[in-house]
């Protein structure tokens, strides 16, 4: 399994419900990524998409505790349970966390590469997910050059579990 994220200098990743910034090529770089794939997200990282729908070209899967939730696109999962039971019938290394800070922060030690985007700037995040440079289980195996865009700094940075 694997995740994607982008996440400020204090590892904040969200405001208000929606993400810090607008990066056009953050977004490609996303979707580059995860098109074809099965993507995890929480319930509150659903409802900030256009239209609370699924992910086009994506294997969608939303966690919630709401036996009786929909979303168009989606495959529904109550439990951490569902969620083992339904990756079986995917090759994991198809499968990305894309958020929020509830699914990051509880899954990702299950993740052997974290896709992260650093956003060389402090952007008032309400939510923050764990310093990933300070578990020592992963290590950083590649750093784009800096992008700049939309008056921000940012790098692609993969980490690898040791
Ligand atoms: N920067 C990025 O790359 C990025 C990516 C994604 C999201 N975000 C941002 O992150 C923020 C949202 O993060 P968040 O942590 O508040 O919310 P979240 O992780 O998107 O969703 C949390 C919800 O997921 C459900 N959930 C989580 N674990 C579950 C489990 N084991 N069983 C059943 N349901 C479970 C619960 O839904 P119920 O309450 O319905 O039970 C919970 O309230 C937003 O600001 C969003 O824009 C940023």
């Amino acid at each position: 399994m694997k995740l994607i994220v982008a996440a400020d200098k204090k590892w904040g990743i969200g405001k208000n419900g929606g993400l810090l910034a607008n990066l056009p090529t953050d977004m490609a770089y996303f979707k580059e990524h995860t098109s074809g794939k099965v993507v995890i997200m929480g319930r509150k990282t659903l409802e900030s998409l256009p239209g609370k729908k699924g992910l086009p070209g994506r294997t969608n899967y939303v966690l919630t505790s709401n036996k009786n939730y929909e979303a168009e696109n989606c495959t529904v999962l109550n439990s951490e349970e569902e969620l083992w039971e339904a990756l079986k019938k995917h090759d994991s290394d198809d499968v990305f966390l894309i958020g929020g800070a509830a699914i990051y922060n509880n899954y990702y030690r299950f993740c052997d590469k974290l896709y992260v985007t650093k956003i060389d700037a402090d952007l008032g995040a309400d939510t923050f997910i764990k310093n990933f440079d300070e578990d020592k289980d992963y290590e950083i195996i590649s750093e784009s050059e800096a992008v700049t865009e939309n008056g921000l700094i940012f790098r692609f940075t993969e980490y690898k579990k040791k």
